[in-house]
């Protein structure tokens, strides 16, 4: 199969993991979680104490990364994190580190240190990555780009939706006002902000359900790389 790059780009809650997942199986290729990434080096900074307003600074997270060793490893098709020789698992995925992502990932000096980890797995392997400037920054090549989105309310009951399964206890108001805060602040944030790469392929799922989403969105990577599904 000739190497592909797909590129999914969007704001939290779309469903940009999950249906990339899938779209990846189908595809027999590898799915490149990036958020995971500045997940890590938000928990390394929350676990040296420092501040969410202190993440957002260069001053406090420049000196923290000689301390940051990050390994992606792929076992069985899912993506591990692997954090100075500790495997992250589910820590990364508490909300108040979805926070202190967000704030890490505005400071420059983070995202250069993150950029070639990226750059390299999409030069080793076929991937789909997502996160939020992997058209424009990233993977400025990819063959195929796709910005995904779906309005606040349809993204934050989703998102709502999943934390009440997982038995996390959260009121709704509090999920639609953190997602907003965090769309605003990767939005208009300096250093490669969210926002659809002119070439990309805008698709907003709100009326599509899961298995619509990845259809969708199978179907356009075939139709622009001559790739085929392996898997229905
Ligand atoms: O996709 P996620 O929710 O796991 O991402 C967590 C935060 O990381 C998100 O609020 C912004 C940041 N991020 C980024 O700036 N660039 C990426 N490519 C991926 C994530």
């Amino acid at each position: 199969m000739k190497k592909i790059a797909v590129a999914i780009d969007g704001p939290g809650g779309a469903g940009k993991s999950t249906i990339s997942k899938a779209v990846a199986k189908k595809l027999g290729i590898i799915y490149v979680d990036t958020g995971a990434l500045y997940r890590t080096v938000g928990y390394y900074a929350r676990e040296n104490g420092i501040s969410v307003e202190g993440a957002k600074t260069a001053e406090k997270m420049t000196p923290l990364l000689d301390g940051i060793n990050i390994e992606i490893k792929y076992v069985d098709g899912a993506q591990h994190v692997i954090l100075n020789g500790e495997d992250l698992g589910d820590k990364i995925r508490q909300p108040d580190i979805s926070m202190y992502a967000s704030a890490v990932s505005s400071v420059p000096s983070v995202r250069a240190f993150l950029l070639e980890a990226q750059k390299e797995l999409a030069r080793k392997n076929s991937v789909i990555m997502d996160g939020r400037d992997i058209g424009t920054v990233i993977l400025p090549e990819a063959e195929v780009k796709i910005f995904l989105t779906a309005s606040s309310e349809a993204r934050a009951t989703r998102r709502y939706k999943e934390l009440i399964a997982k038995g996390v206890e959260v009121k709704f108001e509090d999920v639609l006002s953190e997602m907003n805060e965090r769309d605003h602040a990767d939005s208009t944030r300096a250093a490669a902000p969210l926002k659809p790469a002119d070439d990309a392929h805008y698709f907003d799922n709100s009326d599509y359900d899961f298995d619509g989403s990845v259809e969708y969105i199978i179907k356009l990577i075939e139709e622009k790389t001559g790739v085929k599904a392996i898997e229905e």
